[in-house]
This record gives C-alpha cells, structure tokens and sequence, in this order.
C-alpha cells in the first residue's frame, strides 16, 4: 500500500515509517521539523518533504494514495492557556485541512493519532453507586496528601477500573480538546464521503528516540533525562497514579495493522486503545528506571498539578478483536532498556 505519513520525522512517526517499510508498504513522509520539536537547522530525514500541512501541496502529496497515517501534532500536556492558539491551528485545523483535501483527492481511509487524553480521568467504581465519573479533585485533599478521587455522587472513596472505548470523552487540557476535536472533525468527513477512519488512542508512549526532557514532555522523558543528569526522578503526588505504558515500537505495530484494516473497517470513527495492558504506578517507573540506570532513588515529592489525572488504564482487548494487535514489549522490559535508549536532543 502507499501511505501518505505525517509527522513522519517524529518520535512514533519514524519508527512507524520503518515498521511500513519493514512490512513492504511505501511510504510518503511529510513533516513540518517544527523548532519547539526538532531545534533550529534540523537534519532532514531521507526522502522526507519538509511541509506543514496547513499551507502544503497536499493534493501533489495525495497521489495515488491509499491510506493517510496522521500523525503530525503538537503534543505534550500545554503549559498554559498561551498555548491554545498552537494546538487548535496545528491539530485542529491542520486536520480540517488535511481532511479536506482527502475529500478532494478521494482518499478514504485514515489512521488517526489520538490519545488517551480523550478520556481525562480514568474509570471508577463507587461501593454504592457503580460506575461513576469521579468528582473534581479538592485542593484541601491534595494539599492534605489525599490524591485519590472520590465518588461525584456520595463523596465516598472509589477504585479504578480498565477503560474501554465506549468511555465519554472529558478532555482537561487543551492537547487534549484537540484530539477530540480530531476525532470529530474525522468522523464527519467519514459521514459525509463515505469514509473510513480508525484512532488509535495511545496511552503513555516511550522508547528509543524520545524527546529529552522538554516544559512539554511526558513522565518518562522527564525521568530518564533527570538519571541522565545524575539527578533523582521527582515523583508527584504518592507515586501511587497509575498509567499504562506502551512502547513505540508496539505503536508503530499497530499503526500498521491498522493501516492494513481501514478499509475493511465501517464507514465511521473506529477507536481503539493502544496499551501494554500492564498498568504500572509512576512510583514503580521511576523505581525501575532508576535501578536500570544505577542512578540515584526517586523522590517522592508530594507535588501535584491542577490538570493531573490520577489513575488511567486501558482496555486493550478491542485492540486485539479488531486489529489483532497485542503488545510484544511489557514495562518490565521495556522501562529497563529506556536507561539506555538513546533520546533525541532538540
Ligand atoms: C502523557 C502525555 C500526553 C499523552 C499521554 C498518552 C505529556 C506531557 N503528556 O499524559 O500528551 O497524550 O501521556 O500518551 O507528554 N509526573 C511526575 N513527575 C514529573 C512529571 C509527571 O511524577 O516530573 C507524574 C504526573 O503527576 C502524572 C504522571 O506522572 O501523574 C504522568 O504525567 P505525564 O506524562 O505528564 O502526563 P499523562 O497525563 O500521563
């Protein structure tokens, strides 16, 4: 198949580009080796069109296509509200753009990189009421060290649950909202051309070539580039969150089952998890990587941040149903080789 690749220099979208290769698909890469990912005077991938797609030839670039691979965005948790205007004209708009075009050049099948974010806090059981959405966390619970969220309907404690595709969207940051919005604009555009669209939702990627330690990277960037440093990770909160972490490697897998599967796939948005399916507390990470490292302990430091949410884990058997995808890397194994894994430096 020939699959038009965006974000194709990026941390998931070379090693997707490799593992099409691998499969013996062709791939077009687009990238726009924005500086706040890529520095200044980046080195250009071989083969790679260096474009934004909001003001690129897109119909020149959807020639003969048979799948478009979304991966381009600007990522990370957004570090205050200045940040808005960057998401919403790089991830929603570069999509409604992206789509358009599709439309025009009658490319039909899409595979879109969405996130566990779409979800913002995890699944819950109440004791009492079932299924429950959890109440917004008080600031007199956190600043006392009480980090669990409780049940909105009688305040009462209540357990994670795995989270399955059918969970409300309840985006908390404004990366978050532009995933939605993503999600959203594909589903139109399948309604309206007959189109055929699958999001992968990824839960906490790592792995080798991850972006150092950056004011928008994830935990595990964060951690190992502190053990680079010498220094102890700082665990938020009691350590005790929990995450499901899922290496790139097993993203860019799945990335190309789906790709293979679109097309068979119904006229619609289908979702589905990208997960290990070992959930792991952030506490536990850190452990490890810090032992993997020979660095120093973790910390944990009490600190907690407003947009936080405390424990998300993943379903990962429609994955599994519908694209025959099951991780082939644990966190056991893969948080031990991240000491070593080489990052890329901006
Ligand atoms: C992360 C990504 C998000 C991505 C999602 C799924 C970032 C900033 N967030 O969300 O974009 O869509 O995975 O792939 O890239 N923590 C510490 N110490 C630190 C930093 C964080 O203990 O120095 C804790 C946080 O309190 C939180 C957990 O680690 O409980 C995860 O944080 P983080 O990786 O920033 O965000 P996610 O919500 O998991």
């Amino acid at each position: 198949m020939k699959v038009l690749l965006t974000g194709a220099a990026g941390f998931i979208g070379l090693h997707i580009a490799s593992a099409l290769a691998e499969s013996g698909h062709e791939v077009v890469g687009v990238d726009a080796l924005l500086v706040q990912a890529h520095g200044e005077n980046a080195p250009v991938p071989d083969g790679l069109a260096v474009a934004d797609i909001r003001t690129a030839d897109l119909d020149r670039l959807l020639k003969g296509i048979d799948v478009v691979c979304h991966q381009a965005a600007v990522v990370g948790n957004g570090v205050d509200a200045q940040d808005f205007p960057d998401y919403a004209t790089h991830n929603d708009y570069g999509t409604a753009v992206l789509l358009a075009a599709m439309a025009r050049s009658g490319v039909k099948n899409l595979v879109l990189a969405s996130s566990m974010v779409v979800y913002g806090d995890g699944r819950y059981r109440c004791a009492e009421h079932g299924i429950v959405a959890p109440a917004v966390r008080k600031r007199t619970d956190l600043d006392a060290g009480l980090f669990d969220p409780r049940c909105s309907v009688c305040d009462n404690p209540i357990a994670w649950q795995e989270i399955a595709e059918d969970a409300p969207f309840n985006p908390r940051t404004s990366y978050a909202a532009s995933k939605v919005a993503q999600e959203h604009y594909a589903g139109s555009w399948c309604t309206l051309e007959s189109a055929h669209a699958i999001a992968l939702r990824y839960h906490n990627a790592y792995g080798p070539g991850m972006p150092a330690d950056t004011p928008y990277a994830g935990v595990a960037a964060i951690f190992r580039s502190a053990l680079a440093r010498g220094e102890a990770p700082r665990v938020f909160e009691d350590g005790n969150q929990t995450r499901d972490f899922v290496h790139v490697t097993d993203i860019a897998r799945a990335n190309v089952a789906a790709i293979e599967r679109v097309a068979e796939h119904p006229a619609s948005v289908t979702a589905y998890n990208v997960a290990s399916g070992q959930p792991f507390t952030i506490g536990a990470m850190a452990e490890q990587l810090a032992k993997a490292a020979g660095g120093p302990a973790p910390i944990v430091t009490g600190d907690y941040r407003a947009f936080d949410v405390r424990h998300i884990v993943a379903s990962p058997r429609a994955a599994v149903e519908g694209l025959g995808f099951t991780a082939a890397i644990g966190p056991a194994e893969g948080i031990t080789a991240l000491a070593t894994d080489p990052l890329r430096r901006r």
